[in-house]
C-alpha cells in the first residue's frame, strides 16, 4: 500500500563536540520564550521547546497546567501574548490558523453529524484543487489506513466512539499535514478501546513519519506513546525527556510524584552518600546536596526489593546489596492488583510511617509473604531519590 505521506529524510546538522562529529536532527518546530496571559492570569510562563521532525511528543500535566493553551498557540487558534514559533524554518507566530500546516484531533470527535464518514474525511480536501475522483481515491485510502473501509456511507452517530476517533484522525491527516496535533484524543473512550487505539495511533504516526504532539493528563499513555514527554505544571515546563528519563530520573518532586507512584519521607543529608530518613541513616546519592540540607526522600513502591524473612536475606538478583538499606518490616495489608501485590508495610526504622511496596506475584509466593508477617526489604540506594525540601 502506498504511504499516505511521503517520508522525507530527516535533515541533520553536524555539531563538532570535543573533536567528535555528532549528528542531531534540526528542529522542525521551535518554540521560544512563549507567554500567554488571560488578564492577570499567566497561563504559559516563558515556554521554550524544540521538536525534531518525525518526533512524537506528549504534553503531560494536571488539569489546568496549560497543555491545551500551548497546543492552541501552536495551531494559531489562540495567539500567544509573547514569543515566537517556527515551523520548518518558517515564522508562524502570528499566522492565522488557516495558513498553518497541521491537522488536529480533539477529545470530542467533532465530526459533522449531518455528513457521512466519507464526506467528513473529504471536507478538508475540497477547495484544494483536487478533482472529485482524486478526492474519492484519497478518502478510500484514508479509510483503509484507519481500518474502516466498510463504514464510509454511514453517519457518525452510527459508529462507536473509537471508530469516530479513527475517522477524526483520518480527517486530520487527509491533507498530509506537516504537524499532527492531538488534544486528549483518547480520554473519552473506555479503557480497552483507549489502549487499543494507543497502539494504532502510534503505528500510524511511525508509518507516516509525521511530527506529532499529543496532549494528555494520563501518565501511562504518555509513557507508552511518546518519544519525548514534556511535563508541565502551572504554565511552566518542569522537565523534558524520554519516558525512561522522566520516570527514572525525575528532576523535581512534582515530576517524580506525577509520573508513577512514590513513597515520600522527610529526610536530612548527613554527609556524602548518607541521608537520615526519619531517624535512621540510609545510603544514597547526595549529589547537589550539602550536609545538613533538608530533603524529601522518594522511593517508588515498585523499586522496593523483598528479601524474605530472617536475617539471611535471599537475594535472587546478581547485584550488591547495601546492608544499611535493608529494613525489617511488618506486612500490615496486602491488596491483589492482578499483575502484582500492593503491600503496606511498617518498619521501626521508618517510625510510624507506612511504606507502600509492590511485589510480584512470584516473589510473594516464593518468599511466602503474608499479612502480619515480618520480612526484610531493601530500599536500593540507586533508587532512593532526594529532592530539596520546601523548594
Ligand atoms: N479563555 C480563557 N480565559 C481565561 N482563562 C483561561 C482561558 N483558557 C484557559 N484558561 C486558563 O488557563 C489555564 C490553562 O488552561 P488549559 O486549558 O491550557 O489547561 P489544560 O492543561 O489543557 O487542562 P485540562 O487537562 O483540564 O484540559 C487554566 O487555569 C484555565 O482556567
Ligand atoms: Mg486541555
Amino acid at each position: 500500500m502506498r504511504h499516505a505521506m511521503s517520508i522525507e529524510p530527516t535533515p541533520t546538522s553536524i555539531h563538532r563536540d570535543a573533536g567528535q562529529a555528532v549528528t542531531r536532527p534540526s528542529p522542525y518546530l521551535e518554540i521560544s520564550d512563549l507567554w500567554k496571559s488571560y488578564g492577570d492570569f499567566v497561563a504559559l510562563h516563558d515556554i521554550s521547546l524544540s521538536i525534531a521532525k518525525g518526533e512524537f511528543v506528549c504534553f503531560l500535566g494536571p488539569s489546568g497546567c496549560g497543555k491545551t493553551t500551548l497546543l492552541r498557540a501552536i495551531a494559531g487558534l489562540d495567539l500567544q501574548s509573547q514569543g515566537t514559533i517556527l515551523q520548518d524554518g518558517r515564522n508562524i507566530s502570528t499566522l492565522p490558523a488557516s495558513k498553518r500546516d497541521y491537522g488536529i484531533v480533539f477529545q470530542s470527535y467533532a465530526l459533522f453529524p449531518n455528513l457521512t464518514i466519507e464526506q467528513n474525511i473529504a471536507f478538508g480536501l475540497e477547495n484544494t484543487g483536487r478533482s472529485k475522483a482524486e478526492i474519492a481515491a484519497r478518502v478510500a485510502e484514508l479509510l483503509e489506513t484507519v481500518g474502516l473501509s466498510a463504514q464510509g456511507k454511514k453517519y457518525p452517530a452510527q459508529l462507536s466512539g473509537g471508530q469516530q476517533q479513527r475517522i477524526a484522525l483520518a480527517r486530520a491527516i487527509a491533507i498530509s499535514p506537516g504537524l499532527l496535533l492531538l488534544d486528549e484524543p483518547l480520554s473519552a473512550l473506555d479503557a480497552k478501546v483507549r489502549v487499543h487505539l494507543r497502539h494504532e495511533i502510534k503505528a500510524l504516526q511511525r508509518k507516516l513519519g509525521v511530527t506529532t504532539i499529543m496532549v494528555t493528563h494520563d501518565q501511562e499513555e504518555a509513557l507508552a506513546m511518546a518519544d519525548r514527554i514534556v511535563v508541565m505544571n502551572h504554565g511552566v515546563i518542569e522537565q523534558v525527556g524520554s519516558p525512561t528519563q522522566i520516570y527514572r530520573h525525575p528532576e523535581t518532586l512534582f515530576v517524580a510524584d506525577f509520573i508513577g507512584e512514590t513513597n515520600q519521607f522527610p529526610a536530612k543529608v548527613m554527609s556524602q552518600g548518607q541521608v537520615e530518613i526519619v531517624h535512621s541513616a540510609f545510603s544514597c546519592s547526595t549529589q547537589d546536596f550539602a550536609a545538613g540540607d533538608p530533603a524529601t526522600a522518594v522511593v517508588r513502591p515498585v523499586d522496593i526489593i523483598p528479601h524474605g524473612a530472617g536475617a539471611h536475606a535471599v537475594n535472587s538478583v546478581d547485584r550488591p546489596v547495601t546492608p544499611q538499606n535493608l529494613i525489617d518490616a511488618e506486612v500490615q495489608e496486602m491488596e491483589f492488583l492482578g499483575m502484582f501485590w500492593r503491600t503496606r508495610l511498617t518498619a521501626p526504622r521508618l517510625g510510624d510511617r507506612t511504606l507502600i511496596a509492590d511485589f510480584s506475584v512470584n516473589a510473594v509466593r516464593r518468599l511466602n509473604i503474608e499479612t502480619g508477617g515480618v520480612i526484610q526489604v531493601e530500599i536500593p540506594k540507586e533508587r532512593l531519590l532526594l529532592f530539596p525540601r520546601g523548594a
